[in-house]
């Protein structure tokens, strides 16, 4: 845990352009910069930083933010290590909330286990390329293999020599412990663990040393051709992808990551252009490696060798890629080749062409497969189609599933009601398993959180038939959104201006709107309300820099969304050089832009109360509670003078029967 202090601190120093530029080159644009925007693919400059509120925006993706949000978005880091991040930048002192003294030690056994991988990684590329040895073996297989030499350097690939203990020697030389080697898996029975062999170093995803692969150099029945490090406190086998770190940015403008089988293949298509590309390890496919997938894209190709294992490993991954939201296609290399060989054979374009062509969507490919198998055999056509529809089930977007239903129903020559029908059985299955799983879950006190890698929920009530219908809660816009929104950006953007000699616009506003302050029915502006009136009567500033660096991510990703609105618009007439000295800008015309805002919403807002009475009349009405119905009549009457003097203001026309 970082301390508040030392956030605050990161906000108040950290600045937008110095962020941005640390990773991206900008140029001057008025009072603004501009720059190609690292978030989506384009040719002309998009993405705007303005160094005066502190923000960046692209007007290209719509992607904006302040820079914590900037480095969490380009590096895909955690809140916690973008602020890590901005406060060794900025070179602030990073004040941890008291750990404790395990918290502490885990700490500090992790960042030693990251010393010594990259104390190993720099041996192997140093055996690689300056030792006799290295160059006539290592770094000619690779070479053999058609790696170029920035290709080498890049994947940081090295050579292990084939002596008994050379590294671990050289290691203990420099002051690393035997104890730290072993448990790394560097070494084993005091010898050295890789010998003799080409080295693969994988990364995490900020670019640290985690583990190694070394591979063989001839091809030997008797030992195996890849050995890798064992799992370790920074080594989780099921949660890391070799290339990551070096797709990563790729993956992300591209909005696709492929997938492969082998490290070799990665390097390969990397070094031929095609960067977003990742591979599994040998391993099958987990759902955190998915997960992973999906911080940066939503779209996975797989390309998996056309043999029979090549398909079976593809298939065991649907259900899990299809569960985790992802679109997959699935691309079958050709029997005997894998993407690395075929790429080296055909060539980089036809490779491309082959991909765009072969690319199979991929619950239409399993069915295609399965319904090969059949051949013609109803039983087993049947199973076939249970399985199918069962991989559909696992998809949580109802509207994907009803399209891959159309389409299924197609391939197998059925009716879509019956496969509905299917459809409706499996899912009422997975509900029950999951309602057994929570309930167990619940009951086991001591699994304090539910299993976060379970099934998508479905909730009860939530049907196949149903295919358009709306989830309600937040996702679902109030009707009042309009005004609300209105407030909380006259809020955030000129809170701290003048309203009049005696008070701010944000005193105004609060003043105003206490008796229905409550009554937001978006919860993300009545936090933002909420804030404003706690800040006020701490006396504190209410200005935009403060809300754009909110500690709370909510409430800053609001404000810099309704403040980047306005930001669009003075963009815009700056270029357009409308006479700016005779009309304000809207920013500056807080005062009346305030009380319209305030009139709009408080009109809403005395309906909403009017309707409330009227209910509460009514009962008491029905009720024959006299005394209630006085008070109810007389709030009756209040409230609409209010309406009538606001409608008044507003030039609305009440209907007769609602007066
Ligand atoms: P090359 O034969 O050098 O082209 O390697 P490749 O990357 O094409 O490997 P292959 O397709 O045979 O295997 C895919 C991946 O599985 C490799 O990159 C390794 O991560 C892993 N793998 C392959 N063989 C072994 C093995 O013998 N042991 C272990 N632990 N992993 C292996
Ligand atoms: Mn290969």
């Amino acid at each position: 845990m970082i301390a508040p202090k030392t956030i605050q601190e990161v906000y108040d120093t950290a600045k937008i352009e110095d962020v941005v530029q640390d990773f991206m080159p900008l140029k001057r644009y008025g009072s603004n910069m501009k720059g190609l925007c690292p978030f989506h693919n384009e040719k002309t400059s998009s993405f705007v930083v303005s160094p005066g509120k502190n923000i960046f925006k692209c007007f290209g993706c719509g992607k904006a933010g302040n820079p914590t949000t900037f480095v969490m978005e380009h590096e895909k880091f955690s809140y916690v290590e973008a602020i890590k991040y901005l406060a060794t930048k900025y070179n602030i002192e990073i004040i941890e909330k008291q750990l404790t003294e395990g918290e502490r030690q885990a700490r500090q056994v992790n960042d030693s286990l990251f010393v010594v991988n990259d104390f190993a990684k720099d041996y192997f590329q140093e055996q690689l390329f300056e030792t006799d040895r290295g160059k006539s073996v290592g770094l000619s297989y690779f070479k053999n293999r058609g790696f170029r030499e920035d290709t080498i350097r890049k994947f940081s690939l090295g050579y292990a020599p084939a002596g008994v203990n050379n590294f671990l020697k050289y290691a203990e030389s420099k002051g690393h412990k035997n104890e730290m080697l072993e448990k790394l898996g560097l070494s084993k029975n005091n010898r050295d663990f890789f010998r003799d062999r080409v080295m693969f170093t994988i990364f995490n995803l900020s670019g640290k040393p985690i583990a190694f692969g070394g591979r063989i150099l001839q091809s030997d029945k008797k030992a195996p051709k890849y050995i890798n490090s064992p799992e370790t406190e920074i080594y989780n086998k099921s949660k890391s992808l070799f290339g990551i770190f070096q797709a990563k940015s790729a993956i992300g403008k591209l909005d696709e990551c492929m997938l492969v089988e082998g490290y070799t293949d990665v390097i390969s298509l990397n070094q031929a252009g095609f960067e977003n590309v990742v591979a599994s390890s040998g391993t099958s496919l987990t759902r955190e490696q998915l997960r992973l997938i999906k911080r940066f894209t939503p779209n996975l190709k797989i390309l998996y060798d056309g043999d029979k294992a090549g398909i079976k490993a593809a298939l065991r991954g649907l259900d899990l890629a299809l569960a985790t939201d992802l679109n997959v296609r699935i691309c079958l290399i050709p029997d005997g080749e894998d993407p690395d060989s075929y790429l080296q054979k055909v060539g980089a374009t036809a490779f491309q062409e082959f991909i765009d062509k072969q690319a199979k969507d991929f619950i239409l490919f399993k069915a295609e497969i399965l319904l090969e198998e059949t051949a013609n055999d109803p039983v087993k056509k049947a199973g076939v189609v249970r399985d199918i529809v069962s991989s559909i089930a696992h998809i949580p977007d109802r509207i994907k599933q009803s399209m891959y239903l159309k389409s299924c129903a197609k391939m197998f020559e059925m009716e879509e009601t019956d496969l509905m029908g299917a459809l409706n059985k499996v899912k009422e299955q997975l509900e029950k398993q999951n309602r057994t799983k929570k309930a167990a879950s619940q009951r086991n006190q001591s699994a304090k959180i539910a299993d976060p890698t379970g099934f998508p929920s479905m909730e009860p009530g939530q049907h196949g038939g149903e295919v358009f219908d709306k989830k309600p809660g937040p996702s679902s816009k109030p009707k009042d959104e309009m005004q609300e929104k209105d407030i909380v950006r006259i809020l955030v953007s000129g809170g701290d201006q003048a309203f009049d000699e005696k008070q701010s616009v944000a005193e105004y506003i609060i003043t105003n709107i206490a008796d229905v302050i409550s009554l937001f029915e978006s919860a993300e502006y009545q936090l933002v309300v909420n804030d404003v009136q706690k800040r006020l009567k701490d006396k504190k500033e209410v200005s935009s820099k403060y809300f754009i660096n909110h500690m709370d991510q909510k409430i800053a990703q609001t404000a810099i969304t309704l403040i980047q609105s306005q930001f669009d618009m003075s963009d815009g007439w700056a270029e357009r050089d409308i006479h700016l000295q005779t009309q304000k800008m809207p920013e500056f015309n807080f005062t009346e832009d305030s009380m319209d805002a305030l009139k709009k919403f408080k009109y809403k807002k005395v309906n909403q109360l009017i309707l409330k009475n009227q209910e509460l009349l009514k009962k008491s009405q029905d009720e024959d509670d006299m005394k209630s119905t006085m008070t109810y009549l007389k709030v009756d009457v209040k409230y609409k003078a209010i309406r009538s003097q606001l409608a008044a203001d507003l030039k609305i026309v009440i209907a007769p029967f609602m007066k």
